[in-house]
């Protein structure tokens, strides 16, 4: 059985990089690169969710250089992977907060976003400037912000106010890298997801290794 909602934490490029002898940089490069044969792999097996961890509202702590370079690699890499977005009907959608960016990029983002509004093969989720705890945070402030008495917020009532909303919540969550915790990803919505750990460093992580992990969770909902 295939999952509906694949989520992946993709990481390990800086680590990559610096086993290289390369900068932090390179890594992030050739990492990015890597979200295109996932999604490939997602629409060729009829995934209907793919949502990948971009940038965390964390990774604000990292070095200033290291910072913009991961910020420019979202707007440059939609532009650079558009026509095959289109192409293969794609919905993007971001989880997060993109009133940082500059206006360019955020106008960019909101563009791609609306114009894919109508594809129906995949969505493709990018978590971007995103936290868990915040995207929580920000749903029970809408909520009482559009007048919802306290007893009638359920779980239902908050799911629909996540930047998830109407999406299945992810039935396998991925993580390369090596390390095994969440890191404020879809902490909401990864309540029942199956974990998967690699030690495949985000850059090596290629499609061949995304299909042992969908297979893996086809095995598990055998048992
Ligand atoms: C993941 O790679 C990409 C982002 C966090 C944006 P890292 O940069 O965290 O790489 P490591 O974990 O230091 O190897
Ligand atoms: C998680 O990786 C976030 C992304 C991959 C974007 P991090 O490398 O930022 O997470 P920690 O610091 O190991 O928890
Ligand atoms: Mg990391």
């Amino acid at each position: 059985m295939m999952p509906t909602h694949v989520a992946i934490i993709m990481d390990g490029n800086g680590r990559w990089a610096q086993s290289r002898g390369l900068e932090r940089q390179d890594g992030h490069k050739a990492g990015a690169h890597r979200v295109r044969a996932i999604t490939e792999a997602c629409i060729d097996h009829g995934i209907e969710v793919l949502t990948v961890y971009a940038f965390s509202t964390e990774n604000w702590d990292r070095p200033a250089g290291e910072v913009g370079f991961l910020l420019d690699l979202i707007p440059e890499r939609l532009q650079a992977e558009r026509s095959t977005i289109f192409e293969h009907q794609v919905r993007v959608r971001v989880l997060g907060d993109i009133a940082p960016l500059p206006f360019a990029d955020r106008i960019a983002i909101e563009n791609i976003v609306r114009q894919t509004r109508n594809h129906d093969t995949l969505d493709l989720n990018i978590a971007f400037n995103y936290g868990g705890r915040a995207e929580i945070v920000r749903a029970l402030r809408q909520l009482i912000e559009d007048g919802i008495a306290a007893d009638d917020i359920t779980e239902e009532l908050v799911s629909t106010a996540l930047y998830t909303a109407g999406q299945p919540d992810p039935d396998l969550l991925i993580r390369t890298g090596g390390e095994c915790r969440s890191s404020n990803f879809l902490v909401w919505q990864s309540i029942y997801s199956e974990f998967y750990f690699t030690e495949t460093l985000r850059p090596d992580f290629t499609r061949d290794e995304f299909e042992e992990a969908l297979q893996d969770f086809g095995k598990r909902q055998r048992t």
